[in-house]
């Protein structure tokens, strides 16, 4: 393995865990699945996904093969079937006499509030079906989507997926540089955004960023729609521009879904990868939405009668996808959505709409987990959060003392924890433990769930034993697997399947323990993990070059205690410019990539060096920047052409 190795020592430890928290006997008589469930899937794989479908989803039109893998590895499932994303989410409750249950409960930073049923969601999704169709949005047709997290984001997501619409959804945090380019790869018709949405309590805009984005002409997009959260004045360009409230008024509330082909693309999500420029993952309709509703009904125990659930991810990455938007609209169940962050106003805001909405299932990121740690259990403590029954956790590696922190101080001690293993390549849960079976151990997200063939490997993609470390892998297709990267196939043969003969290969090193469970030890390529959301180093160091002052740079993850990893540059800048007087390059260089690409990619840290470490061939000995980025001493220094660049790089760290 390559540098992850280094990390890979630092568990080595904890694969000796001998804490073990079987579920309680009440819970495991309760649980939605039980040990057979492995078994069963065991048996026939491909014939337990089936059973999913049909009982997970509504099919407009039964399906008559249930995996086609003759053209691997690109896969499809449930061949011949025909089923709507919307349909499955909303009228179908409706139809089933649930239309008062509540689908979300909506939280806004500022403290408002909204309560919308089922029969208000399926209604506004009519209409919005409606209002993008009026605007010559058809089947295939891509849409761009722009949005904080409020309620028209779910709306919006659904109504494409109604029409066969493809959504391109984009994080709200990314600049109008990476929106642009995301627009252009995917050819969007419309974009649907919003005024902006409040931060901190103060107004954060959106539209700006829009109408920058679009500012230079040759671009795809005829109209963009235009949601009022925060009241802020924005630009308007007539004829382009139309105001969302406007529309859905005009709107009819009568719209009838029809079923789509199982392999009719559902949405397009750009993800870093290991080059440049970011990958377009194509996920399609009856496999994802069979495999996320599945999980989320087996992985959190989902009894949607009951259960509140809350899933804090933003509708900008897959999480919020998979478990916001789909599948708990697709099992009827009841959600939290909030807009803010978790500290405005205060730092119990959380635990106070926790306690409001007796949330049952929380499902968050680890980074999120260790900053609260940080703020004192004190905070938690003030609220009753007893309601609390199954805690997720997902994004990166949760180390060991926050998960204990998690199960006492958020779960009262007794509730499972799921950490659940999976990309936004793979669309839903792959490796997790059963909170109804499985003796949970802190660190590790243990098992690979039923129907899902995850293995570690060795260099060669021999199978390592227990006790070993080496590649995750997945020998065997799922239904929520990526199904290309749009626009370029040969990428992703070459990304994901080229690594290792006939499997796919997904970028992070794992171990066995010696009772076979996998513990996740981090990227082993290019990509970093900075609370939660991935980078690329590559991107970042394009970003920086662009700037005139730069000459070279290099960028590394360096651990970090609260985020997991953060962003730490070294550039060399350019002998020809004159730095202005007054002006830090490190502040401007900042400020740089967080127009380029989005303010979570800005460095926390960036190093003005004089030369960058290179091995005789010219390649950037990245280990050992990252060495020095975690205040260790570079080790091995003799490959490079010049040993003496990395003691003249961490003396100026020194200074
Ligand atoms: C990491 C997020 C350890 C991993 C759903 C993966 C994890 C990348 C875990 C995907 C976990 C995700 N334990 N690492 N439970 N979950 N990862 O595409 O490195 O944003 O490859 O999808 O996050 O990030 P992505």
């Amino acid at each position: 393995m390559s540098q992850q190795t280094v990390n890979g020592d630092a568990f080595e430890n904890l694969l000796h865990e001998e804490r073990h928290f079987p579920p309680t006997p009440e819970f495991a008589a309760a649980a939605n699945v039980h040990e057979d469930v492995y078994a069963s899937a065991a048996e026939d794989r491909v014939a337990f996904w089936a059973e999913q479908a049909r009982k997970h989803l509504t099919w407009s039109k039964d399906f008559d093969q249930t995996l086609d893998w003759s053209d691997a590895p690109f896969a499809k499932w449930f061949v011949g079937g025909e089923v709507n994303a919307a349909y499955n989410a909303l009228d179908r409750h409706v139809e089933n006499g649930l239309g008062d249950r509540v689908a979300i409960y909506f939280e806004g930073e500022p403290g408002d509030t909204e309560k919308i049923t089922y029969a208000d969601l399926t209604e506004r999704v009519k209409k919005a079906a409606n209002a993008f169709e009026s605007l010559g949005v058809r089947k295939g047709d891509r849409v761009a989507v722009y949005l904080p997290m409020i309620p028209e984001a779910v709306v919006t997501m659904l109504a494409c997926a109604r029409i066969g619409a493809v959504h391109s959804v984009v994080f709200g945090g990314f600049s109008a540089e990476a929106l642009r380019s995301r627009i252009d790869d995917a050819e969007a018709k419309l974009v649907v955004t919003a005024d902006g949405t409040y931060r901190r309590g103060k107004p954060s805009p959106l539209k700006p960023a829009v109408d920058d984005a679009l500012a230079a002409p040759g671009h795809s997009v005829e109209h963009v729609v235009v949601v009022r959260r925060n009241g802020q004045d924005v630009d308007w360009t007539q004829g382009r521009d139309l105001h969302w409230s406007e529309l859905m008024d005009a709107a009819s509330g009568e719209h009838t879904a029809v079923g789509h082909e199982s392999e009719h693309p559902l949405y397009i999500l750009y993800t870093s990868g290991t080059t440049g420029k970011p990958k377009g993952i194509l996920h399609t309709t009856g496999g994802y939405l069979t495999q996320t509703a599945f999980t989320h009904s087996a992985v959190f125990d989902l009894k949607p009668e009951t259960d509140v659930y809350w899933c804090t991810a933003d509708i900008g990455w897959v999480t919020g996808h998979s478990y916001v938007a789909y599948a708990p609209l697709v099992n009827g169940a009841t959600q939290v959505m909030y807009e803010g962050t978790p500290d405005s106003p205060h730092q119990g805001r959380w635990w106070e709409i926790v306690e409001k909405y007796k949330v049952s299932i929380l499902y968050t990121a680890p980074t999120a987990i260790r900053t609260m740690m940080k703020w004192g259990r004190e905070i938690p403590g003030k609220y009753d959060l007893s309601s609390i029954r199954v805690l997720g956790s997902v994004g990166e590696p949760i180390n060991p003392e926050a998960w204990m922190w998690y199960r006492e101080v958020i779960g009262g001690g007794k509730a499972p924890i799921v950490d659940t293993w999976w990309q936004t390549e793979t669309g839903a849960i792959m490796v997790a433990p059963l909170p109804g079976v499985t003796s949970t151990k802190p660190g590790s997200a243990q098992v690979p769930l039923p129907g899902i063939a995850v293995d570690v490997v060795d260099e060669n993609g021999k199978p390592v034993p227990n006790g070993h470390g080496g590649f995750l892998v997945v020998r065997e297709p799922w239904p929520s697997m990526l199904r290309t990267i749009w626009g370029d196939p040969e990428r992703f043969k070459e990304t994901y399947w080229s690594r290792f003969e006939g499997m796919y290969f997904a970028g992070d090193g794992a171990k066995k323990d010696n009772d076979g469970d996998i513990w996740l030890l981090g990227r082993v390529d290019d990509v970093m993990n900075v609370s939660g959301h991935r980078l690329s180093t590559t991107e970042i160091e394009s970003a920086l070059v662009s700037h005139e002052w730069v000459a070279e740079a290099a960028v590394v993850g360096a651990t970090d205690e609260t985020t997991g990893q953060a962003v730490v540059a070294f550039v060399i800048l350019r002998s020809e410019v004159e730095i202005p007087e007054g002006e830090d390059p490190s502040a401007v260089l900042r400020t740089h990539v967080g127009k380029e690409i989005g303010p979570i990619a800005k460095p926390k840290h960036i190093l003005v060096v004089p030369e960058l470490p290179k091995t005789r061939s010219g390649k950037i000995m990245r280990r050992l920047l990252k060495d020095v980025a975690e205040g260790r001493d570079p080790g091995d220094a003799t490959t490079l052409a010049d040993p003496a660049v990395m003691q003249q790089i961490a003396a100026d760290l020194r200074k």
